[in-house]
């Protein structure tokens, strides 16, 4: 089976993408590979952190990697937390302290449109390819349920009255801006380089 590296300390991360690819490409977490660094994500939009991360670990191993960077965009906020999702409250990549800081910004807002937005970069044989995938939804006014990670407590995605951390990962998957941009990475994989190894 084809491997590639996955370019994340997010286990979270690991285990979604693991579910879609299960079967169709090995997925090496940056553990397994050995690989003990924190990636910067200087850049700022999803794209240019994106290629960062893949970049970097593909400058390391010389292997076909990929990585993906999320944002949570809120229309009402001027799209922020965005590319600074996982900062939103603080350097220390606190979930609990963004989200209540996105709800206290919130407080007084009607318009609780909201997206999350996926880029995926692939590096394979060198060269560079992306994919997005997007999720549209509401903030709600207060955090719900206790499963997934980072803004899933507040989130509920078009389609459904659940937020993310109320469902199990397979309903999620149903919905999810990860989910979408890994179903267009797959369909890559699968018509344009089939035969590679690595
Ligand atoms: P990054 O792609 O690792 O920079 O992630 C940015 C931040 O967005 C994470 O720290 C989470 O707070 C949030 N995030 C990314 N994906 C999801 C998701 O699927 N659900 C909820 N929050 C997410």
């Amino acid at each position: 089976m084809q491997s590639l590296i996955f370019a994340t300390n997010n286990r979270n991360k690991v285990n979604e993408i693991r579910s879609v690819l299960n079967g169709l490409f090995e997925v090496i977490s940056l553990e397994e590979a050995g690989i003990d660094i924190d990636i910067p994500e200087p850049h700022d939009t999803l794209e240019a952190n994106a290629r960062e991360k893949s970049a970097t670990i593909h400058s390391i191993t010389g292997k076909n990697c990929f990585s993906e960077d999320t944002g949570l965009e809120v229309p009402a906020l001027n799209n922020e937390p965005g590319v600074k999702s996982a900062r939103y409250a603080g350097d220390g990549h606190d979930f609990k302290k963004n989200t209540e800081k996105l709800l206290a910004n919130m407080l007084l807002v009607t318009d609780r449109r909201a997206r999350f937005r996926t880029v995926i970069s692939l590096i394979l044989d060198g060269r560079e390819y992306q994919f997005e995938g997007i999720c549209n939804g509401i903030i709600t006014n207060e955090e719900k349920g206790d499963q997934g990670f980072g803004y899933d407590p507040v989130f509920i995605p078009e389609g459904s009255s659940k937020t993310f951390a109320e469902m199990e990962m397979a309903e999620k998957n149903l919905f999810s801006h990860r989910k979408k941009a890994t179903a267009k990475l797959i369909e890559f994989l699968k018509t344009h380089h089939g035969q590679d190894q690595n």
